[in-house]
């Protein structure tokens, strides 16, 4: 697919997603949601790539939300579709089985900060503010918003941040776990590359059996969650990677991980 509101470069098996709409504050139209969806599937598909950041265009957003100019004008069944395709598109990131990063550089709001919620982790600039103000607009969270913002943050904040419509500043997101780290605007892609870069160090295939037993573990009452979690490590335990992992330990030298 050809993309209109998406740049897109891998380095060393990095690649960035910057969403370029920054006149709009990189709201969330119709057209962006479909390039998002086609530009994760391809990431996801694509070898060579091992870990994604993604972010926004511009000093400002990382993501003002869904654009408010498409949803004033949506029926009903409009607005339900466009609430599937893009919790479709986030549940796509967060399945992704290989670290996906949010730069949150400026707002993200309402749609943007639940697209921020579908990544991995989230490292947010010194000038970040993240809200979900879809109540100020006689509407709700339409991405998953409700379901993924009280499992990352619990009930009561979620609620607050919910029912007020207010926005946080990176503190505050970061005090309550709303976001992983805080850095200095100019050294945003700079801090999001290094922690993906400690992450793609280890085993790709311990990166992805460790993303599914977390995604898919939260969903299940605990005791199948640690089934889960027990059927995997037994299936991590025929990988090259386990044995060059503890060979490497034990020959006191770095691993090298082929991700089989
Ligand atoms: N959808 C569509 N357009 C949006 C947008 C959104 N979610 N957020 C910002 N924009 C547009 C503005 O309409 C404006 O476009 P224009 O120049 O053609 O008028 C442009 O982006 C710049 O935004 P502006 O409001 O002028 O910037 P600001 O610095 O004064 O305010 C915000 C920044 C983020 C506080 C403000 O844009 C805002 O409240 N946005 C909506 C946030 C929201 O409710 N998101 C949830 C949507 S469900």
């Amino acid at each position: 697919m050809e993309y209109k509101n998406l740049l897109v470069e891998t380095r060393d098996g990095v690649s960035v997603v910057t969403i370029n709409r920054p006149e709009k504050l990189n709201a969330l139209d119709d057209r962006t949601v479909e390039e998002l969806d086609a530009a994760f599937a391809a990431l996801g598909g694509d070898a060579s790539v091992r870990g994604v950041i993604l972010t926004g265009a511009g000093e400002k957003a990382f993501v003002a939300g869904a654009d408010i100019g498409e949803l004033a004008r949506q029926s009903p069944v409009e607005g339900k579709e466009r609430s599937i395709r893009g919790q479709r598109m986030l549940d796509r990131i967060e399945k992704l089985g290989k670290p996906v990063v949010a730069a949150v550089g400026g707002f993200a709001l309402g749609g943007g900060c639940e697209l921020a919620l579908a990544c991995h982790v989230r490292v947010a600039s010194e000038n970040a503010k993240l809200g979900t103000p879809e109540a100020k607009l006689g509407i709700m969270c339409g991405y998953a918003g409700t379901q993924r913002l009280s499992r990352l943050v619990g009930k009561g904040r979620a609620l607050e941040l919910l029912l007020t419509g207010e926005m946080v500043d990176a503190q505050e997101a970061f005090r309550i776990g709303l976001v992983n780290k805080v850095v200095p605007r100019p050294r945003l892609l700079e801090e999001s590359e290094a922690l993906v870069r400690k992450m793609l160090a280890n085993g790709p295939v311990s990166l992805r059996f460790i993303i599914e037993a977390v995604n898919s573990g939260l969903e299940m009452p605990l005791a199948e969650g640690q089934y889960l979690e027990a059927t995997l490590f037994g299936l991590i335990c025929t990988t090259e990677d386990m044995k060059e992992g503890t060979k490497a330990f034990l020959e006191k030298r770095p691993p090298k991980f082929q991700g089989k």
